[in-house]
């Protein structure tokens, strides 16, 4: 991705979408209660670009301004999906940019139970991807070519401390690449499945102790890569054993408006409300 091609993008697609949404949606201005965009983590400029729109339209329209933490816009997706849900719940946020394991307490408050300490799991897919030949964005495609596959590959795990949450996923990605380098026939559908059982299992060890951890026996899957549907199965076997699992709908995995809008509403219901001095943060934290 180029971020000043992404920026520029932005600015030209920004008013259409705005105008097309309203349509869609058939609201009015008057309807509309509060601006919520986003203002990070992500790429400055893009990020740059929303919020001054948003910033604009909250002045002119003398609507309020309701800045959205962008992994907490994925948390919420999932209320979009399941009505029913209510935290206190697990959420298990894995994007191109983030894994971590979060303790929702509320609507707007939160606690940072692990993370990974150096790729993200969507990364890793992307790169295993492009090794095996997939072009981007390669998770889906890795997702596609693995149900074709047998997981017969043994794989390295990375554990750390026995008390910590953390991940790591670089290990397996250098693993993949040295292995698909010695052996370049190698069944490319066999190494797919084999990373993605092994990072599920990863995923899920850790799960099961927030679980232990917490005591709280709701787990919610969030972001891109939770559209994968080994993750998705394999996360439902979880519901044998008492945990109740939720995962958004396929098309709120992925990036979207509904899900910052969704988040904006519960921090505009906390009264949570930002002046025109709100700035982007492309490392914000949860
Ligand atoms: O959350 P997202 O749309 O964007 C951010 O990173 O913020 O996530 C994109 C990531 C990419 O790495 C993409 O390859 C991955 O999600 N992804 C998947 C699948 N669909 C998207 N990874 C594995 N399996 C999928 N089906």
């Amino acid at each position: 991705m180029v971020p000043e091609i992404a920026s520029r993008n932005h600015i030209e697609a920004i008013s259409r979408v705005t105008k097309k949404s309203l349509k869609e949606a058939k609201v009015d201005w008057k309807d509309i209660d509060a601006i919520t965009p986003t203002y990070g983590p992500g790429l400055v400029g893009t990020l740059l670009v929303g919020l001054s729109y948003a910033k604009a339209l909250s002045y002119a329209k003398k609507i309020p301004l309701v800045g959205v933490n962008h992994i907490q816009g994925h948390i919420a997706s999932n209320y979009i999906t399941h009505k029913e849900l209510e935290p206190p719940f697990i959420c298990v946020m894995m994007s191109g940019g983030n894994t971590q394991i979060i303790k929702v307490e509320d609507y707007t408050q939160f606690e940072v139970l692990g993370k990974t300490r150096d790729d993200a799991i969507g990364e890793a897919f992307d790169k295993v991807a492009r090794v095996v030949g997939l072009t981007y964005p390669g998770g889906p495609k890795v997702d596609r070519l693995a149900q074709e596959g047998k997981p017969n590959i043994e794989l390295p795990k990375t554990h750390f401390e026995e008390d910590t949450l953390d991940f790591s996923f670089s290990g397996i990605k250098t693993a993949v690449i040295n292995i698909h380098h010695k052996t370049p026939n190698i069944n490319k559908a066999d190494l797919c499945a084999s990373f993605q059982k092994t990072v599920t299992e990863t995923l899920m060890e850790n799960v099961e102790k927030a679980i232990q951890k917490t005591g709280i026996k709701k787990v919610a899957l969030a972001g891109g890569v939770s559209s994968n549907s080994y993750i998705r199965k394999e996360f439902l076997l979880l519901e044998k054993k008492q945990i109740k699992v939720y995962q958004p709908d396929l098309k709120l995995c992925t990036d979207n408006g509904a899900m910052i809008a969704s988040a904006g509403y519960y921090n505009y219901l906390a009264k949570k409300m930002n002046s025109l001095n709100l700035n982007a943060i492309p490392n914000l934290k949860m």
